[in-house]
């Protein structure tokens, strides 16, 4: 069984139309463009007779089909120049990817008029993106053979940034796997494997692992304490990249990595508990930018930080009401055992800082529900008291599509988390008040003095249903575009 579909996709500096079908895409002003005067000439009048005649106007998601020299020919509509948007075209791309007409054919040719690098860039990433499909458990029958198993030509400008962008849309679909699979096959053991395999054989990469045994030599409390009614190990994985001779500048990224969330004994609902195999998402993310970053072999000093375990029932679990110190030596009354992102966070964060000591640190996590009433499935939510990080990522989710949005943090919001019988509880005292906030600032007590920025993701990690933006059924790989680009460039 395959894991999932794989469009192969090759560079081509200039269209042949030597495959089964081409596929073209037009602006609805410049059907008649600059790009037909390359066209075989015959192929040009087709195209200006269909123009004309109004059959092929160029429309947004307008596709006609022509047969040419026997092959087929796809021509689909951009709709207007200045109502295209790198979104809608990542959608129509994916749209006309899917017609029905190339429901057989293997090999395409794809074109997109006079590409600028950031128009080629989306293209490749609705082929490589959004006809991702995950597949593990269908069983082979010829209705699965869709657009998963076609190779593409896709002729495009830069070579360089088409290598680029297909190494990065790899990374995406790396971490879109892990996310989808079984928790019971996704666990603490399979992410430190994969970590392993990822690493192999690169010089510049060192990695500590805390198992069980040294989270408690070592009093990593709170990651204990969410994992305590799990027969799975708890984990900790520092790995550490040196991509630049710069000693003061290196950034943390640390990513919740909860292989399931059943709530704990505060134990999730019917409706609320099936995606929580999706709870380690940000870990998932993170092992998908250290992909990126060793492919792209990115400059820059990186710790990768995945923090695992599991929030289950049982007679061991941890217990609502209970009072656990972390490895900061802060005390934490749990007021809700679903909020348990945030304590094995704590922890990571607690260690990483005191042991690695990084220039800044920015955390991904499916941290709240409430970060998804708050935003919706679109955006993910950026919560940081520091203006530089917080406007180094909005440009870049800017440049990328990774979307963002920020969130306030502010001094006041310590009050809603304060205990009195610890010194901070894991839970606002108000209930249903600004969840996302009081989260974050949750996590915010544990960063000391480091440039710190937290992204939370429980509502971009995964779409249920197929067709939200470019993406289909299942993970989306959010956040791994977004922090790939932030490293690079910033
Ligand atoms: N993993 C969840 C957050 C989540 C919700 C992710 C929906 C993806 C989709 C997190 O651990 C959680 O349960 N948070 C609670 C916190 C509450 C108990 C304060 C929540 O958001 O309900
Ligand atoms: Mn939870
Ligand atoms: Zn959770």
């Amino acid at each position: 069984m395959e894991e999932r579909g794989r469009a192969v996709i090759t560079y081509r500096p200039q269209a042949v139309f030597d495959k089964e079908a081409t596929l073209i895409f037009l602006e609805q002003d410049h059907v008649l463009g600059k790009t037909l005067e390359s066209f075989p000439g015959e192929l040009k009048k087709e195209i200006e007779f269909l123009h004309t005649t109004d059959q092929f106007t160029g429309e947004s998601g307008q596709v006609f089909p022509l047969i040419f020299r026997k092959k087929i020919i796809l021509l689909a509509g951009l709709g207007k120049k200045e109502e295209l948007t790198l979104m809608s075209l990542r959608a129509t791309v994916r749209k006309a990817l899917q017609a029905s007409f190339l429901k057989k054919i293997k090999n395409v040719e794809m074109l997109v008029p006079d590409p600028t690098d950031d128009v080629m860039n989306a293209v490749l990433e609705a082929v490589l993106i959004g006809n991702y499909t995950w597949r593990k458990y269908r069983t082979e029958n010829s209705e699965n053979k869709t657009v998963d198993d076609k190779h593409i030509f896709l002729v495009a400008g830069s070579k360089k940034v088409f290598e680029e962008t297909r190494v990065i849309c790899e990374g995406v679909n790396f971490t879109r796997d892990l996310i989808n699979d079984n928790a019971d096959v996704i666990t603490s053991e399979y992410m430190e494997g994969a970590v392993r395999r990822l690493i192999k054989d690169k010089k510049n990469v060192s990695v500590e692992i805390l198992n069980k045994k040294e989270l408690k030599a070592k009093g990593l409390g709170l990651h204990l304490a969410v994992n305590q009614g799990s027969k799975k190990e708890p984990k900790l994985m520092i790995v550490q990249y040196h991509g630049s001779s710069k000693k003061d500048d290196t950034t943390a990224l640390v990513g919740k990595g909860l292989t399931f969330d059943t709530g704990g004994l505060n134990l999730k609902p019917t409706g609320s508990m099936e995606t929580m195999r999706t709870d380690m998402s940000g870990a998932a993310a993170v092992l998908g930018v250290l992909k990126n970053v060793l492919s792209l072999n990115v400059k820059k000093n990186i710790l990768f930080v995945i923090a695992l375990a599991e929030n289950v029932i049982g007679s061991q679990a941890y217990k609502p009401g209970d009072v656990i110190k972390g490895y900061a030596g802060k005390t934490v009354e749990v007021g809700n055992t679903d909020a348990e992102g945030r304590l094995v966070l704590a922890d990571a964060i607690s260690y990483t800082i005191k042991n690695y000591k990084p220039s800044r640190l920015i955390d991904i996590a499916t941290l709240t529900g409430a970060c998804v009433v708050a935003l919706g499935y679109d955006y993910s939510g950026l919560v940081s008291p520091d203006e530089q990080l917080a406007s180094q990522l909005l440009r870049s989710s800017e440049q990328t599509d990774d979307r963002v949005w920020r969130l306030p943090i502010y001094a006041e919001l310590k009050d809603a988390i304060k205990s009195k019988v610890a010194d901070i509880r894991n839970i606002g005292f108000a209930k249903g008040a600004a969840g996302a906030l009081t989260a974050a600032e949750f996590l915010h007590q544990f960063t000391e003095n480091t440039p710190w920025a937290h992204l939370d993701i429980a509502g971009t990690a995964f779409v249920e249903g197929d067709g939200r933006m470019y993406f289909g059924h299942g993970a989306t790989g959010a956040g791994v575009r977004l922090l790939t680009h932030f490293l690079r460039y910033n």
